[in-house]
């Protein structure tokens, strides 16, 4: 009895024993960090993300990943962990800025630790969760509640005790090969674009038919009011409407394979911006570098690309115009307003006059940049007690956009005039969640925008704060951003697209939730590289922002516009699901697992749908809820990237075979069938 007591303890001994030694660290470091996505810059290894030593809060750490928020690593465990640590905190390289960032562990779909919002300066946190049995595991840095600025994150010290395998993989499971849906546009003659446009009585009108097909082409227009007159070569209509009222004009494009025709329904009153504005900004690729060099490159590449002849209009210069309030750069450096306290435009543009007239010779509008505070987010002078004369300015140099952008108004928001503005710090969110604080300078702006002899689109923006999109619209905005800035990783573009549904009901012509521009093509921030989105996470993008039929402003450098790129922003049925006249933005209306159901209502009674997955296996259904969709009796399903009638259902008997790829989206149009 004894002995086999002894040679049982002695089995249980070297059981254990042979476990503890199998039991072996794995360094998040040792793995490839490749897969990583994150906000800006690369995944680091053992270093931050301006590739110093890491320090959190004054200590220095040799191990771990640096990296950006918004930034999400997957590693496949298959159960084959027990632990993870770390000491998780934002890199002193951040010092002076104030980011805010929450480090996230999700172990197979579920949150298993949160460090709770972390500020610079904080100490590391230490972070011990048990993963036993966990097969993916995802680390994850989100931005905090004030976007992703100077959000410099450390995993630093962080290992994996696992049950004895010396490596582990790291997982991305998003296809990087790039496929072409939009069919090339006909040889003959298409006209595209919006359908509906409005003008003030007395602005100067400017209107470009955009139409595909072979050149050369002619145009011409019945029933156009007097006031307007058509040029018959390059299809721009200018002019002036002095009576308020609508007017159908019926326009027509001819070339040597056939003719087109299509009403445009002109509409003059109070209202503008009927459509969301389709443009181009320059903010995602120069930042601050930008230039009018570059502005009229991004024109002539805007008539070049073809991009014109689908609706594409506004060329809208971001921060940066402006003299700089410490830039070392000499062409940022000089007054920031004259001897009467006119703006003074930098080194860099000169004189705007110019560069409107350019602009707009060529069929395009011209939009600028400015802040209610003293200094936009970038530094520069903004129009802080200046709000009239810049108005007058922007209106006189031929102006047709103006994004406002918050920044630095809170500091200055309590009337304190003495304050010392170059105290004031460029970036900050005081004040912008107490309702009349954050209406105060909108609403001036937007009555002096109004007082001008010409109609520019008033683009609010200050990231959605005090539900901006419930009184946008009261103070003459025509269109503000919903959240805060994008970046071009998925985390970015799946955060924002789940956070418009509260807006979404409060969209309409003239009114347009704005979800940030888009970060497809060559973007970078004065830093080129291609989206960091995946070919299917950037259809997703492209048809979201579609269906929520906000502002679609290209954010890429125009001149390296790739064949992939083009094919996501010249597909027409794609287009005029955004400029539909109805001008309703899509609502979620279901949820199938991480697959999102998007409908949004067309003026003639059919609906956009998106079946958006964004989970990371391809969904794979059969599909029956179409009282969901709000259809019914039989419809004619067409597929709009791919311009094809797929199938006719019976929405009462039958089903739709849907298949979605991971990160990807289908974008259905269910029209009635006769
Ligand atoms: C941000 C804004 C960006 C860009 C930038 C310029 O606040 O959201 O879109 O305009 O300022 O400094």
């Amino acid at each position: 009895m004894k002995t086999k007591k002894l040679i049982f303890s002695m089995t249980i001994l070297m059981l254990t024993c042979v476990i503890e030694a199998s039991a072996q660290t794995v360094w998040l470091d040792e793995l490839n960090l490749s897969n990583a996505t994150q906000g800006n810059g690369v995944p680091m290894k053992n270093k931050s993300l301006d590739g110093k030593p890491m320090r959190i809060a004054g200590k220095t750490f040799s191990r771990g990943f640096g990296t950006h928020a918004e930034s999400m690593l997957t590693i496949l465990l298959n159960g084959k962990a027990k632990t993870f640590t770390a000491n998780v905190g934002l890199d002193d390289e951040v010092n002076g800025h104030n980011p805010e960032v929450e480090f996230v562990i999700n172990g197979d779909g579920k949150t298993l630790w949160k460090s709770g919002l972390m500020h610079q300066g904080d100490t590391a946190r230490p972070c011990k969760v048990s993963v036993e049995n966990i097969k993916k595991l995802e680390l994850m840095v989100t931005e905090g509640t004030d976007g992703n600025y100077y959000d410099h994150a450390d995993w630093a010290d962080a290992k994996f005790e696992t049950t004895g395998v010396t490596s582990l993989e790291t997982y991305n499971p998003i296809s990087n090969v790039p496929y072409i849906l939009t069919p090339a546009a006909p040889a003959t003659p298409r006209i595209n674009g919006a359908r509906v446009f409005g003008v003030r009585p007395g602005s100067p009108f400017l209107f470009t038919i955009a139409a595909t097909g072979d050149r050369p082409m002619t145009f011409s227009a019945k029933n156009m009011p007097k006031g307007l007159k058509l040029d018959s070569h390059t299809g721009i209509i200018t002019g002036k409407l002095n009576k308020k009222g609508t007017y159908v004009i019926r326009l027509c494009a001819k070339n040597n394979k056939g003719t087109a025709e299509k009403d445009l329904r002109v509409i003059c009153g109070d209202h503008i911006a009927l459509t969301p504005p389709m443009g181009w900004n320059s903010w995602n690729c120069f930042a601050g570098e930008v230039s009018a060099d570059k502005v009229k490159r991004a024109a002539d590449a805007m008539i070049k690309s073809g991009l014109i002849n689908h609706g594409w209009t506004y060329i809208n210069i971001d921060d940066f115009w402006q003299n700089h309030r410490d830039s070392k750069d000499k062409n940022l450096q000089g007054e920031f307003r004259d001897k009467d306290g006119k703006i003074v435009v930098n080194a860099r543009f000169v004189d705007m006059k110019p560069l409107a007239d350019y602009v707009h010779n060529l069929g395009l509008k011209i939009g600028l940049y400015s802040s209610p505070g003293p200094w936009t987010c970038g530094g520069c002078a903004g129009s802080f007690g200046h709000e009239k004369q810049d108005a007058e300015s922007y209106a006189k140099w031929g102006f047709d956009y103006l994004k406002y952008d918050w920044c630095s108004y809170g500091e200055v928001s309590d009337g304190d005039s003495q304050k010392d503005p170059n105290k004031v710090p460029s970036f900050s969110m005081k004040g912008g969640n107490e309702l009349e604080t954050a209406m105060k300078p909108y609403r001036l702006m937007g009555e002096y925008l109004r007082q001008q002899p010409r109609d520019i689109v008033y683009s609010l923006c200050q990231y959605g704060m005090s539900d901006v999109w419930k009184w946008g619209g009261s103070l003459n905005g025509n269109c503000w951003r919903t959240t805060h800035d994008i970046t071009d990783t998925w985390k970015s573009v799946e955060n924002i697209a789940l956070a418009q549904d509260k807006a979404a009901p409060y969209a309409k012509p003239g009114n347009w939730n704005d979800p940030d521009m888009l970060v497809i093509g060559t973007v970078g921030w004065g830093n080129p590289h291609q989206s960091k989105l995946k070919p299917d996470e950037q259809y997703l993008h492209v048809s979201l922002w579609s269906l929520f039929a906000s502002p679609l402003l290209i954010g890429c450098d125009m001149e390296k516009l790739d064949a992939f790129t083009l094919n996501l922003l010249t597909n027409d049925e794609v287009i005029a699901i955004n400029q539909d006249p109805l001008g309703k933005e899509a609502a979620c209306v279901q949820t199938i697992g991480k697959m999102r159901v998007y409908v949004k209502q067309l003026e003639d009674g059919s609906c956009a749908v998106g079946f958006c997955n964004f989970g990371i296996d391809e969904a794979n259904l059969s599909y029956k809820d179409f009282s969901k969709l709000g259809i019914s009796g039989v419809q004619n399903v067409r597929d709009l990237w791919r311009q094809k009638n797929i199938t006719k259902v019976n929405t009462a008997t039958g089903a739709l075979s849907i298949k979605v790829p991971a990160h990807g989206v289908l974008l259905y149009k269910f029209t009635k069938a006769k």
